[in-house]
């Protein structure tokens, strides 16, 4: 439809029905028939409403949504139609690796690619628009979002964050792409203390500087919807902030779609103590610019009579309502309200053959090698593996927001070892994952997740260690729980539990080879059971193929290539602890032997167990000293900086080269390094290569004390190498 016809039909449409439009109500109020008493009543909402919102969401199925559609259309006077959404982040049927794996492959492209899969079988499934990518930097692996994330660097973020919403937005054809709508806007990964909905307070500059800009890149790539974030910037709840969502996000950015509330966000403005009352809130944020209601019924009740009194004008509504008929008219649902729902494509395409393909290789570049001591990986086909520990034949590989995959059909580890080696693999799961299901509350049982069966028993770790005596090696699968992680599953203790290392305890003393698999959303604390692994690869959630995956870099099929996109931590005590901090007046320097009064812990050292960017691989890199072709950066040139990368291992890898740099001196104090570029080379076993990076002002930039965004002149540090810790370095000057 023509812009200047959804102004006409706007003008048709009475302020009540407008006001319908700006609320989003889920499944339950379209999936059965207990609209009469369910949900509605605690919403406060009229049958009136739900014959008439904008949206729902976290509906799926094809011949589902559309006959939600007819039903609504008919109710509907003027034949709006209604725009299904869902939280379909990291797979629909095929389920990937979880977005903090995904951003361990530092593979866009891949990653892109991915998404397009996902688009494609969220979007012949009915869906119209995805609530994906969270691009929220994260800092603290307490809070248990970090898992939705692709990590700790502002750059790495931003690539993924526009590799996602091109993915999932897939030029807008109508049977393969679903609009992204990105989250949670702004800063929600910096909750204080870990905590998820927790008090989030940070300068304007730090905001800027390291937290917008990977919202920014989803918006200057196009993304159609942007998602408020639970908590306060500067004091003020996200929600209800007008400096955040319009001067920033509209006037600045130039961004002209849809924002939505978080689910309740509106409602909980009164709870964070902006808002007396729900009225209150309504009006709070439509002026900031909200522009649909996710889960209450606070834009429904207290709107109109909000115009009535004056309080606000029609226009703000008025404003919001046409945003989200355009997101309609974008989708081409005027046209078609059913767009790319189709049965038949369905079941072809839903979880095919190519697209569990594509799971299987993603979750093969997302996996990161920790230790491999003695080479005891890849294994030998023909070597006997004892395969032992709780998520050794787990197929709870999703992560908490897959719940549209099929979970029935995840490979899981014991079944891709099998896959490989063609025979029975000697198995035994020796414990649980935890001992007290009861701290998963009632989630578990929602989801099928609750406690198999009691296996912390006797008998259960005699014959795990019966079934290592009898093997050559031993892999032991071990993790947290997936519900200690994603949304709500903050956490104060990250090692792993105690009766896991228990068992691990017991099968070291078998003395047999022991490498370690970890599944995890978040990065845990594994300093004080690292040595006692010969190797660890963390696998991470890694999706509807991760016993594939994994069996394929068990075996050498695939070498591993992943490097982390988040710190792991040496200690809790250390969070957070992130590659590109400040140096503080006294950093700590190994000159100093020790000396008290530096920045550091007297217990434990400031570095991380394993740093932002590492991994290792089955082969060996090694790095010549960075070359610059010259030492002066002006404004219209570039400085070529290269390194020689040698493969002087026995097998073919991929190296991930990392460019960073350091502004030595500005007007207000800057990273001891910040990640600028990356590339990937592949070598064969002696092979060299020159790897070259143009580094130009533009990676200089930062808001100066002045709050500018620009580069001022000075030293400059160029590092490069396998990760943010092993690095060569060259110095420049920008005049
Ligand atoms: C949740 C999450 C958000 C999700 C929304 C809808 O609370 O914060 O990421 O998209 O509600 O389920």
């Amino acid at each position: 439809m023509k812009k200047e016809k959804l102004l006409d039909l706007l003008n048709e449409m009475t302020l009540e029905e407008k006001i319908y439009q700006l609320v989003q109500l889920s499944g339950e109020f379209f999936n059965s028939d207990d609209m009469a008493i369910g949900p509605k009543q605690e919403l406060g909402i009229t049958q009136e409403v739900v014959d008439n919102v904008g949206t729902i969401y976290n509906v799926f199925g094809a011949e589902n949504l559309k006959k939600i559609q007819d039903e609504y259309m008919k109710k509907n006077r003027l034949n709006i139609p209604l725009v299904f959404m869902a939280d379909i982040i990291y797979g629909y049927k095929t389920i990937f690796p979880v977005p903090l794996a995904l951003g361990c492959s530092w593979n866009p492209e891949l990653v892109e690619k991915s998404m397009k899969v996902v688009a494609e079988e969220s979007a012949v499934s009915g869906i119209h628009v995805t609530f994906s990518p969270m691009v929220d930097l994260v800092r603290d692996p307490r809070w248990g979002r970090v898992i939705e994330s692709t990590g700790e660097d502002t750059y790495l973020n931003s690539i993924f964050s526009s590799a996602m919403v091109k993915g999932f937005q897939n030029n807008m054809e109508p049977d393969k792409s679903i609009v992204s709508c990105v989250k949670h806007f702004a800063a929600y990964g910096a909750a204080e203390g870990g905590r998820d909905y927790n008090t989030v307070d940070m300068s304007e500059r730090r905001l800027r500087q390291d937290y917008l800009p990977s919202y920014k890149a989803a918006v200057d790539s196009g993304c159609g919807m942007v998602m408020t974030s639970f908590n306060t910037v500067d004091g003020i709840p996200a929600t209800g902030n007008k400096w955040l969502l319009r001067q920033v996000l509209r006037e600045e950015w130039g961004f002209n779609g849809v924002v939505v509330s978080d689910y309740a966000a509106i409602k909980e403005l009164i709870d964070h103590g902006v808002a007396e009352n729900e009225e209150e809130a309504a009006q709070l944020a439509i002026e900031a610019g909200v522009d649909f209601d996710m889960k209450t019924g606070v834009y429904a009740n207290n709107l109109k009579s909000l115009v009535e009194k004056g309080i606000i004008k029609e226009d703000i509504i008025n404003e919001a309502v046409l945003r989200i008929l355009e997101l309609k008219n974008n989708l081409g649902l005027f046209e078609n309200p059913y767009r790319g729902a189709d049965e038949i494509k369905e079941k072809l395409i839903l979880c095919s053959e190519n697209n569990r393909k594509l799971a299987r290789e993603t979750a093969g570049k997302s996996m990161v090698l920790l230790k491999n001591d003695n080479k005891v990986l890849p294994l030998k086909k023909e070597q006997k593996v004892a395969l032992i520990g709780p998520y050794a034949d787990s197929k709870m590989l999703l992560g908490m927001w897959a719940f549209t995959g099929d979970s029935t059909s995840v490979v899981s580890l014991k079944e891709g070892l099998e896959n490989k080696v063609g025979a029975k693999i000697n198995y035994a799961k020796g414990v649980d994952i935890l001992e007290d299901y009861s701290i998963l509350g009632s989630m578990a049982k929602f989801i099928g997740a609750e406690q198999q069966e009691d296996f912390n028993s006797e008998a259960a770790m005699k014959q795990a260690l019966e079934t290592a005596a009898n093997s050559d090696v031993i892999v032991l699968a071990l993790g947290e729980h997936m519900l200690q992680s994603a949304e709500g599953g903050s956490r104060a203790d990250l090692s792993l539990p105690k009766h896991q290392i228990e068992l691990m305890d017991k099968l070291k003393e078998t003395g047999k080879e022991l490498v370690l698999v970890i599944f995890a959303g978040r990065p845990l604390i594994l300093t004080d059971i690292q040595h006692k692994a010969d190797a660890i690869i963390q696998a991470w959630f890694p999706g509807s193929e991760g016993g594939n995956a994994l069996a394929d870099i068990i075996y050498g099929d695939v070498n591993p290539s992943g490097k982390l996109a988040m710190s792991f931590p040496y200690s809790v005590g250390q969070i957070p602890v992130y590659y590109n901090h400040f140096s503080t007046g006294r950093p700590e320097r190994p000159s100093d032997n020790g000396s008290r009064f530096r920045s550091r812990y007297l217990d434990i050292p400031n570095s991380p167990l394993y740093p932002f960017g590492y991994g290792l691989s089955y082969t060996e890199f090694e790095y010549s000293d960075v070359k610059l072709s010259k030492d002066k950066l002006t404004d219209n040139e570039t400085i070529k900086a290269s390194v020689i990368v040698t493969n002087v291992g026995e097998v073919k890898g991929e190296e991930t080269v990392q460019l960073y740099l350091q502004d030595v001196k500005g007007s207000v104090v800057r990273p001891v390094k910040e990640l600028k570029g990356f590339k990937k080379v592949v070598l064969e076993p002696k092979e060299s290569k020159e790897v070259f990076f143009d580094i130009n002002v533009e990676m200089l930039k930062f808001f100066t004390g002045s709050m500018e965004f620009k580069a001022e002149p000075g030293r400059f540090k160029v590092y490069i190498g396998k990760n943010s810790a092993e690095v060569h370095e060259a110095e420049f000057i920008y005049q």
